[in-house]
């Protein structure tokens, strides 16, 4: 991504591809999206795609392939064991990542579940600058806990510093040196930050998190999930790496770390996930698991086909012109939120441009499900889908979430500058229209299990009344 001055004046982001394969999209009237929300339960995750015009729910496994990509399905050598594909990928893995030992897996979620069954045992304590809800759960399911480091600036959704997903080291030094190390099995760090906004963490906090870890005897984790983005970050906002390639930023980033592991539906462009490191005894623990649950380690959880596209995504993303197109894009929607004074979380992180639902509906209460509503009035004035990023998001057991945000993902490569602007325009009419947004509630609990589904119900008819208000507005 690159940004242009127009001849007004005004700076725009500028795509740096330009398409040769589309998918079409429909817009169905507002009535019909307020009865495709009762089918999905009010729960954007549960609506279905055709039903969508501008799909913001995620990114993952949504990014538009390049063509050398797509090309490369065709290279795939689906050999069950040893194949030439595998070879391919964990020489890429070692040629970026300088790490030996290569173990694909489903997704991000599956090298989760690996690496908790190899390393966390009942009672363990496992730091992490933020918990993100798929690893919290798997800890969990282990028998083990998260305990969160995140500096006090990370978790508030204004303020501009450019890192909020940093550690605070002079805590996480205190709980290492109170804590019986048997108890700790692995530090955890996440870049970048998902829950509280896609804020980035730096490379300085990085070494620093790795320097007291490795004093203390214990490996750290990386989950390089979100990647793309933290490294356009630090090459934008770290001086002291400006004139870095992104190459070497993400090696000084690698080195640092024992494992790193990364959803491969977001990293690399493709669809699948990858653990990699340089201990053998580790490698040798967590392949045992990926045999058992995922599949032949030479292959994992993924096919060949997307492994070889995989492969392709690495390099893609080693382009400051490919990486900063999300992060070019939701920096362009937040300065355009805040001229409105919507609410968002600044300064704009990575994955997606998140609304700030707390703030946005503050007529609301806590308990009212202020991010799935703001979600569902998204949908209904728009056809756009956001999702809500918080109580939902968390695991079955949580009852409150730190923040109840919407996050906008912008997928990379997929929509153009006329979409991001379309959906700006709605939520900012909604914004001027939120006191009609109203509050929800669980419609059956027993079915609503978070991690993205739940089913809930509006309390009165807002839904309806908000729909009517829209097509009186004119605007379609
Ligand atoms: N770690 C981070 C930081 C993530 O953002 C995700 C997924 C995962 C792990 C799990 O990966 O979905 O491939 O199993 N985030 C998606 C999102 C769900 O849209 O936020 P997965």
């Amino acid at each position: 991504m690159s940004k242009v001055r127009l001849y007004s004046g005004e700076i725009i982001p500028i795509e740096m591809h330009r398409v040769s394969t589309v998918h079409p999209i429909r817009l169905i009237p507002v009535e019909d999206r307020v009865a495709a929300l009762d089918e999905a339960g009010n729960c954007s995750y549960n609506l279905k795609s055709e039903d969508v015009f501008i799909d913001m729910v995620t990114d993952s496994g949504f990014n538009a392939m390049s063509d050398a990509q797509a090309g490369a399905f065709h290279l795939a050598d689906f050999a069950y064991a040893g194949s030439t594909t595998y070879y391919k990928m964990a020489a890429k893995i070692k040629e970026i990542l300088g790490k030996e030992y290569f173990l694909p897996v489903h997704q991000g979620r599956a090298c989760e579940q690996m690496l908790a069954r190899s390393f966390v045992r009942k009672g363990d304590l496992i730091p992490t600058n933020f918990h993100f809800c798929t690893f919290l759960a798997q800890t969990r399911l282990q028998g083990g806990e998260l305990v969160e480091f995140l500096q006090d600036k990370g978790l508030t959704t204004g303020g501009e510093d450019g890192f909020k997903g940093d550690y605070d080291i002079e805590k996480l030094e205190r709980f290492l040196s109170e804590t019986p190390k048997e108890r700790i099995p692995l530090i955890r760090i996440e870049a970048g930050t998902n829950l509280i906004g896609g804020q980035p963490i730096s490379m300085d906090n990085i070494l620093a998190v790795s320097a007291v870890a490795k004093k203390h005897g214990i490996r750290t984790l990386l989950d390089m999930s979100l990647v793309m983005d933290n490294l356009h970050f630090i090459k934008t906002r770290d001086e002291k790496r400006r004139d870095m390639s992104v190459r070497e930023i993400i090696r000084e980033m690698a080195d640092a770390v024992d494992i790193i592991y990364f959803s491969g539906r977001k990293l690399g462009f493709a669809r699948g996930g990858g653990i990699c490191m340089n201990d053998h005894d580790d490698y040798i623990t967590v392949r045992n698991n990926v045999s058992c649950f995922e599949g032949f380690p030479t292959f994992g959880g993924m096919s060949s086909a997307e492994m070889e596209a995989m492969c392709v995504g690495f390099d893609d993303t080693m382009d400051e012109d490919v990486i900063s197109q999300g992060p070019d894009f939701i920096e362009y929607m937040v300065d355009e939120f805040k001229k409105h004074g919507v609410p968002v979380v600044t300064p704009a992180g990575g994955l997606g441009c998140h609304l700030d639902a707390d703030r946005f509906c503050d007529h609301l209460g806590k308990k009212d499900f202020r991010g799935a509503a703001l979600a569902a009035a998204i949908y209904i004035v728009s056809g756009a889908r956001g999702m809500e990023r918080g109580l939902s998001s968390e695991p079955p057991e949580d009852s409150i979430a730190p923040f109840e945000l919407v996050r906008l993902a912008v997928p990379r490569r997929v929509y153009t500058l006329s979409h991001i602007r379309y959906v700006v325009d709605r939520v900012c009419w909604l914004y001027d229209h939120r006191e009609m947004i109203g509050a929800m509630r669980w419609e059956d609990e027993s079915v609503s299990a978070h991690m993205f589904i739940d089913f809930l119900r509006p309390v009165g008819d807002w839904r309806e009344r908000l729909a009517e208000e829209y097509k009186k507005a004119g605007l379609e």
